[in-house]
Parts: C-alpha cells; structure tokens; sequence
C-alpha cells in the first residue's frame, strides 16, 4: 500500500460519542532499527518479537464538538492522573496523523492510559503506548466508515504508530513482525510492521524474555536524538548494508530452527547498536558494570551447559534474556541464582512472545 492510501475518503457514517479501549504489548526487536529518515523512514529493515505481558492499555472517549476546532481537544490521564507531562508527544503524533484522520478536530478525546510494567523501570513505554492509541483511533475510523477491511484497519494502525515512535508499529501484530523494505521479504515496506510470512520453526513458539531491570533510571538518550546520530556517522552504510544482510540469514535461521545461528545474530545486534552509540558524536556509552557482569555471566552459563540462552539489549542498560520454552526451567533457575543480584532491587519482568494487540470491549459510559 502507498501512503496516499491512507488518506481516507469522505466517510458515510455520523459518530456523536463512544468509548473504545486497545491493550498493546511491546517488542523486543533482534534485527534493531537504528538511523531514521525523514517522516519516520527506517534507515534499514529490523524484526521483532512481539511480547506478551509487557503492555499499555488505552481507553479513549471521544465526543463530537459542535463545529471542528483549530486546536487537538483532549485530557491525558496516566495511571488514573492527569499528565500534563505526556500532552506535548500526544500533540506531535496527532499533528502527524491528522492528514490521515481528518476528524481528529471535530472530536474531544479523553485518554485514559496505564502500563502493565511498573513506571520508570526503564522499560521503553513508547511503542506499546503509540500502538495502543492509534488502535483506539482507528476503531473510531472504522465507525465512521464500517466497511474497511481487516487488513486496512491492521496496516493503518501500524502506519500511525509508526508516525508516533517507530518501533510502535511492530506492536499490532505476533508473534515475529518486520517493518522496513527489504528485497528477500516479500510485502515488506518502510510505511508498517507485517507478520513475518516466511516460514518459522516451531522451536521459537512460546519464546521466553525475561527483562533484568540493571538500571531503572531515566534514558541518557532519547531514541530520536540516537537516531539522529547516525546521520553522519562513520559506519552508517555498513551498520545498514549489514541489518540486510542478518535478514537474510535470519530466513534459513527461522526455518531450520538453527539456535546456535540465531544466537550469533541477536547478540551481534545488540552489541552493534550499543557500539554505533560509542561511536557517534557526541558518543554514549549506555550500558552500565553490571550488564557486561550479565552478558559475562551467560556467556559461561552457557558454555557450561549448552543451553540456548541469549541476550539481546535496546538502547539501555537493561538486558533481555532470550530462551525456547523447552529450556525454561535451567535458564530461570540459573537467572535466580545468578543474575537476580546484578538487578536494580533485585527487579526483572518475565515475558514472552505474544500474538499482538487486542481490542477490549467497554461498557458505553451514555
Ligand atoms: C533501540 O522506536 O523508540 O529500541 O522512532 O524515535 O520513537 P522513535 O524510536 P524508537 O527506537 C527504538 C530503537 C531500539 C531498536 C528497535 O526497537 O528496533
């Protein structure tokens, strides 16, 4: 699809007021985006795991006005509060996608919006949070106009979330999502996530990710100055030329179920990204003692027993650690006895692989 494409039509229906409510996980990416152009284009393709626990449930009420406003009209409450802190990223992403929801000034809103994942643990909130919106504002497009499609309504969701936070818009769908052109995916595109449509082996079904919270404070970097580091940045062609490359080998990886492979490309991501950022300028150095202690302390559990453990990092100090369901037990017993102390108060979140965003029902508030 095109981007025109999303750019609807006059739509047949009146909505006067309704409540519409989307729960979104977040995602945990293995081929990582990094380098952005204009207008949230990634500089190069990256797949996902979608998660499953990790989520923001969004309600949004909305009420027609009587004649379109010049300004967005609407209140944000966070776990039940206000947030007046939240209204200016609220503003730039429906400043965003107003060209493609034309009525988003004839409608006050009110946002009501919560994290499964407790605040500030340095989980990065903002692709389960753009998703979970552009879900709720798709449902109201939907009844304006009743006759779009599944597949419109899901491309368009990711479409918006991308325009919000660029990783967002791997968060519609599971359990595997690509977003970015890439030549040996067929249907890939910089404008949305897609399921991943190669074939996958069943070995990376109920996927384990169990997030260790090493540093709970707020990020040195915001993503969108990261990203920004990658203009100019001495190894840029070849950091992208290679995220193609790992999509590719990812290809036969998911297939065959080959793990000692797909360990060597998660890990080399992650590690990849944390060194673009030591090597911009300015450069950052995000990770702290202890997840190198972690990163350490897998490398020998899992030269120890050849289990197929794996880490991968986002642009933080906390670690996600990667497992297949079979190995579940020795991998959460060895993170207990082992990694738990080299947490923030002991903290981690245990997640897996989910299915993507779901739509709650809501008792009309009339
Ligand atoms: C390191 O999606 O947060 O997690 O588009 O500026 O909102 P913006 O960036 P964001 O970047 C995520 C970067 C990453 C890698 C990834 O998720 O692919």
């Amino acid at each position: 699809m095109t981007q025109e494409e999303f750019i609807p039509l006059p739509y047949p229906n009146t909505v006067v007021e309704g409540v519409v409510k989307w729960k979104s996980p977040s995602n945990i990416a293995l081929v990582k985006y990094w380098g952005k152009k204009e207008n949230q284009i990634p500089a190069n393709p990256s797949i996902s795991f979608t998660l499953n626990a990790c989520a923001t449930t969004t309600k949004v009420s909305y009420k027609k006005l009587n004649a379109k406003g010049t300004d967005f009209s609407f209140d944000l409450f966070f776990e039940g509060k206000p947030k007046e802190g939240f209204k200016p990223k609220i503003e730039t992403f429906l400043t965003r996608i107003e060209e493609y929801l034309p009525f988003l000034k004839n409608y006050h809103f009110t946002i009501e919006t919560s994290n499964s994942f407790p605040h500030s643990s340095g989980i990065a909130s903002s692709a389960s949070a753009m998703s979970a919106l552009a879900l709720c504002f798709m449902s109201l497009e939907k009844e304006l106009n009743p006759d779009m499609t599944a597949d419109y309504f899901k491309n368009k969701a990711s479409f918006l979330a991308r325009l919000g936070s660029g990783s967002a818009c791997r968060s519609i769908e599971g359990t595997l999502v690509q977003w970015g052109k890439h030549k040996n995916t067929s249907g890939s595109t910089n404008l949305y996530g897609i399921k991943y449509p190669n074939k996958v082996h069943p070995i990376f079904k109920n996927y384990h990710d169990t997030i260790l919270l090493v540093d709970k404070g707020q990020k040195q970097v915001s993503s969108t100055v990261g990203h920004n580091l990658m203009h100019n940045h001495p190894y840029a062609a070849q950091r992208f030329a290679q995220a193609h490359k790992n999509l590719d080998e990812l290809e036969t990886v998911f297939k065959e179920g080959n793990l000692k492979r797909f360990i060597e490309i998660v890990e080399s991501e992650a590690l990849t990204l944390h060194a673009m950022m030591m090597t911009s300028m300015p450069y950052f150095i995000l990770i702290k003692p202890n997840t190198l202690e972690i990163i350490n302390k897998i490398w020998e559990f899992r030269a120890i027993t050849k289990l197929n453990i794996c880490f991968t990092l986002d642009a933080g100090a906390n670690i996600h650690i990667l497992y297949p369901e079979s190995e579940k037990e020795q991998v959460y017993q060895f993170i207990k006895d082992k990694l738990v102390v080299y947490c923030e108060n002991e903290q981690y979140l245990c997640d897996r692989i989910g299915v993507g965003a779901k739509q709650i029902k809501v008792k009309s508030e009339k």
